[in-house]
């Protein structure tokens, strides 16, 4: 099971993450962390250029291993908007997807977009029926992106809050083949 490597959604192009990205993507990081940070827990003032290799490193190993398929998100001009990735962890017959958008590309429909496109290839896959999002309860944005892309809710877990914006409930979306 492997996606495309690179993926036209609209006026963006999702591409496997290239380990040239990573000063690229540590501006993207930093410029967003108040967005980022309240909702994903690596997303810290202490993010640094080593943490962006680590990223793409452990997304090119994932990607081999056939565990997640993370993909940079760029403009039709070529500027790094954000991150997109499938995940196995929910286990056979699911995949799970993960993003964020880089502040000053966000409100601009882009990860809706980038959503829509990353379904409907995983649905392409062998044996893919269903695609999961995860956000918090309060993650108004996630919810939103997820909402519009089709996902509807079924299920909540509880957790202990691993952000500073999260509360302890965590949303199960889903969209069926
Ligand atoms: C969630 C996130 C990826 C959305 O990216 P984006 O590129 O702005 O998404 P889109 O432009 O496609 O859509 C955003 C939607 O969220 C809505 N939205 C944004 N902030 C909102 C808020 N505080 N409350 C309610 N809706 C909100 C927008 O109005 C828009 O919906 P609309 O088109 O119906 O108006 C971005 O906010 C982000 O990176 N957040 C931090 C990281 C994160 O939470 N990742 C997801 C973890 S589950």
């Amino acid at each position: 099971m492997e996606p495309p490597e690179m993926i036209n959604a609209g006026e963006l192009v999702l591409k496997r993450w290239e380990l040239e990205w990573a000063p690229e993507a540590l501006a993207a990081v930093k410029e967003s962390l108040p967005e980022l940070r309240e909702f994903l827990p690596w997303a810290t003032e202490a993010y640094n250029l080593d943490d962006a290799v680590d990223f793409i490193t452990r997304s090119r190993e994932g990607w081999a291993d056939g565990e997640e398929f993370n993909y940079a998100i760029f403009t039709s001009v070529g500027e790094l908007a954000g991150s997109i990735g499938l995940m196995t962890r929910r286990g056979p017959g699911v995949l799970e997807i993960g993003y964020w958008t880089r502040t000053p590309y966000a409100g601009r429909g882009y990860m809706t977009a980038a959503v829509n496109a990353l379904t409907r290839v995983a649905f392409t896959l062998p044996g893919i029926a269903r695609v999961a999002i995860l956000h918090d309860e309060l993650n108004k944005a996630s919810a939103a992106v997820a909402a519009k892309a089709g996902f509807t809710e079924v299920g909540r877990e509880i957790r202990e809050p691993q952000a500073p914006g999260e509360s302890a409930t965590t949303i199960v979306r889903e969209r069926q083949h």
